[in-house]
């Protein structure tokens, strides 16, 4: 059974390992999952986390889901579905109209396109090489490009109705 719950600092490991894997190695830090709200995605019966979801709100005053994130043996089982869900939850219930997604776009797909249009995205504008500037001066590497990621980002809103 997966569980879908907040964070706790032992599941920490476990997510930057994920995130590792599937958004390329030091995408995500420590001091990330201390900055945004953590939604996990527990295997209760093996007591790991497979998934997760992070989301803010910026200085900017708009609120985002960041990333999401599922390991790959957990794939196709409505995890990564089930954990924008939640953060989208998160956001409405601290007062956001509006919530963005900057998604990564890889020989013309988006992955997470499915799981966020499920959840009411849809996407509004292409931004080119969205993540050069932060993937050099933080030195992360992308799954695709390596060090200087020249991926297109594609700008997903969710607007809440009231
Ligand atoms: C994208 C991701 C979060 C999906 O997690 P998941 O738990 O498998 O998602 P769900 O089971 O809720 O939904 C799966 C749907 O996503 C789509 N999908 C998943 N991977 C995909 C891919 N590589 N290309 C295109 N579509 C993909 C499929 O349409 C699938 O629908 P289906 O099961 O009906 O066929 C996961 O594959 C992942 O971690 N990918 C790498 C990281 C990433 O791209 N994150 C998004 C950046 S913000």
């Amino acid at each position: 059974m997966i569980r879908i719950r907040d964070i706790r600092s032992a599941d920490i490991d476990e997510i930057l390992a994920i995130a590792d894997v599937q958004l390329g190695e030091n995408y995500i830090t420590i001091d990330d999952l201390s900055r945004c709200n953590v939604i996990v995605a527990e295997d209760v019966e093996l007591q790991k986390c497979v998934g997760f979801c992070l989301s803010y709100v910026g200085l900017d005053g708009e609120a985002y889901v960041r990333t999401v994130a599922v390991s790959p043996n957990f794939s196709g089982q409505g995890i990564g579905t089930a954990l924008v869900a939640k953060s989208v939850e998160y956001l409405e219930g601290i007062g956001a109209k509006k919530i963005m997604s900057s998604l990564w776009k890889h020989d013309g797909i988006v992955n997470s396109d499915v799981i966020f249009r499920r959840n009411g995205f849809l996407p509004v504008r292409e931004i080119p090489d969205y993540w050069y500037a932060d993937s050099m001066a933080k030195g992360y590497s992308c799954p695709v490009c390596g060090k200087g990621c020249h991926c297109i980002c594609v700008m997903y809103e969710l607007k809440i109705e009231s």
